[in-house]
């Protein structure tokens, strides 16, 4: 169900000079959000920003109520929220949108983040990693620099074999996070192992894991990052072309997704 709420800040963490970790109180939200769901987020109690901004649910703790968001400062709205001392107040709308589903058991599950895209595939690997029949994860983090691997060793400590790849080769792999995914993916192929991907991050990275996955026939679910306006299916401020014979041209990221199947989206016709 979704909530409006209140929600105090508990902890601030400052995990690089531009990433916060935030702990907020937020029962009923943390009670029901799923992996790749998303929280609407007030940035402030003025008009400036007037809209909501959208974070990734990174974690919840049922038994307190806690809920964590990773925050990158990109501009004014996540200023504020970043800049958010213990005790201030933010007014959350969630959980929002579809979250990832989960691969039948036994599948070996390959998650791919980019950059800030790894917040809600943290939240993922927790619940493959504490299934009943935990999953086989094999974990892919790409960034730019060390500085925007952003809370690997969470990440890591949950996969069953992990790479960390930076572009300019600050810390582990030097590359492009799809360089490494178009390897394991060729390996997994020369085995006859077809794993569920799931990927989160900029639109040129997962519009490559889109077609490497395609090219290999392998199952992907992408969480796009789109400009967001009411978050809840109302304005279409969010849409993205659709690839599916039936149904709407265009899907709603907030409502429709985040989460898609990579081949239901027209990749080509894609917005930047
Ligand atoms: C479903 C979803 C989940 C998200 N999860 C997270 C998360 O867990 N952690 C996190 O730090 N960020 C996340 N984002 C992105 C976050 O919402 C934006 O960075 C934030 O809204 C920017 O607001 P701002 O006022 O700081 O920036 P603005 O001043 O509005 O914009 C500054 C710059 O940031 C970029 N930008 C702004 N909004 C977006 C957007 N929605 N998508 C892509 N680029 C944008 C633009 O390049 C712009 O020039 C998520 C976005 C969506 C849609
Ligand atoms: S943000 Fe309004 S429809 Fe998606």
């Amino acid at each position: 169900m979704i909530t409006s709420i209140s929600a105090r800040v508990e902890r601030r963490e400052q995990v690089t000079p531009v990433h916060v970790l935030l702990r907020v109180h937020a029962p009923e939200i943390a009670a029901d959000a799923q992996p790749g769901q998303f929280v609407h987020l007030r940035a402030s109690e003025a008009y400036d920003p007037l809209l909501r901004r959208p974070f990734s649910v990174m974690r919840t703790e049922a038994a307190t109520g806690a809920l964590d968001l990773l925050i990158q400062v990109v501009g004014r709205g996540s200023r504020l929220v970043a800049d958010a001392v213990t005790g201030a107040t933010f007014d959350l709308l969630g959980p929002l949108g579809v979250g990832f589903p989960l691969p039948p058991p036994g599948t070996p599950v390959s998650l791919v983040a980019g950059g800030v895209g790894v917040a809600p595939l943290i939240f993922l690997a927790e619940a493959l990693s504490s299934a009943a029949s935990p999953y086989e994860i094999t974990g892919l983090f790409g960034a730019r620099t060390a500085e925007f691997l952003c809370c690997w060793t969470e990440f890591a400590g949950r996969c069953t074999r992990f790479t960390a790849v930076t572009e300019d080769g600050s810390t582990g792999q030097q590359g492009l996070v799809t360089d490494f995914l178009a390897q394991h993916l060729a390996a997994q192929a020369s085995r006859r192992v077809l794993p569920t991907v799931y990927a989160c991050g900029p639109l040129p990275m997962l519009a490559a894991v889109a077609h490497l996955c395609s090219e290999h026939e392998v199952t992907a679910f992408v969480s796009l990052e789109r400009w967001m306006g009411c978050g809840v299916g109302a304005c279409l401020g969010c849409v993205v072309p659709s690839a599916r014979a039936e149904g709407p041209r265009y899907v709603r990221v907030c409502k429709d997704g985040p989460v898609f199947l990579a081949g239901d989206l027209d990749w080509q016709a894609m917005p930047e």
